[in-house]
């Protein structure tokens, strides 16, 4: 299927920042993980979104209309980057709650976590949130090129038994292009919610 993939909106301050009622999937996960990389990815796109290989490329919050689909993919700025300032960190923090908690349309987050990298503190605090929040969540286990199936099978089980079994990871990758197609039934699943 052809899609079109359009940047409608960027986002820097919680003045910028409205609620939506339209279908919303967001994209969470710490820095470097490779969220833009993701959305370049299924845009089937080079820049669409901002990559880099520094830490903290992505500082606002981006809104990617999907058609056919009609729902909006929202690119995060990452979390867990040491080297922000605290007032970035807690700037990015509001940023970023603000989205997860103004949003009636927000239908899932997509938790996007480095396959090479065993669950961190910030990761399982975030995914212990939304649940608290009842917004459901969709793991995507990144950068999947990295490792081999023995080892991503495993990353996969620890997280499935970290979530209580009720999800097992994607995975993924934006080189290969692997779970490409089934990230997309999953997106448009969770849209259609
Ligand atoms: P922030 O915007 O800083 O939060 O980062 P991000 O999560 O958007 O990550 P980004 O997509 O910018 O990618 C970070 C780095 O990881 C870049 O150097 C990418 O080229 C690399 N990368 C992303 N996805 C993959 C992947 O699937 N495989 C490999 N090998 N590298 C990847
Ligand atoms: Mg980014």
């Amino acid at each position: 299927m052809n899609r079109t993939f359009d940047l409608v909106k960027t986002a820097y301050t919680l003045a910028q920042m409205q609620p939506c009622q339209e279908p919303q999937v967001a994209l969470a996960g710490r820095s470097n993980v490779g969220k833009s990389s993701l959305i370049n990815c299924l845009a089937g796109r080079k820049a669409l979104a901002k990559v880099s290989s520094t830490p903290g490329k992505t500082q606002s919050v981006n809104y990617f209309r999907i058609e056919p689909g009609g729902y909006t993919l929202v690119d995060l700025p990452g979390y867990g980057y040491a080297r922000r300032s605290q007032e970035e960190r807690t700037r990015w923090g509001k940023l970023i709650e603000r989205y997860l908690t103004g949003n009636p349309g927000l239908k899932a987050v997509a938790v996007l976590l480095d396959v090479r990298v065993s669950p961190q503190q910030n990761d399982l605090e975030l995914v212990g949130w939304l649940r608290h929040q009842g917004i459901p969540i969709l793991p995507v286990l990144t950068k999947c090129d990295k490792v081999n199936q023995r080892d991503q099978a495993a990353r996969q089980r620890e997280w499935r038994d970290l979530l209580g079994g009720a999800a097992t990871p994607l995975c993924f990758s934006s080189v290969t292009r692997q779970g490409r197609d089934a990230l997309w039934d999953a997106l448009d699943h969770c849209a259609a919610q």
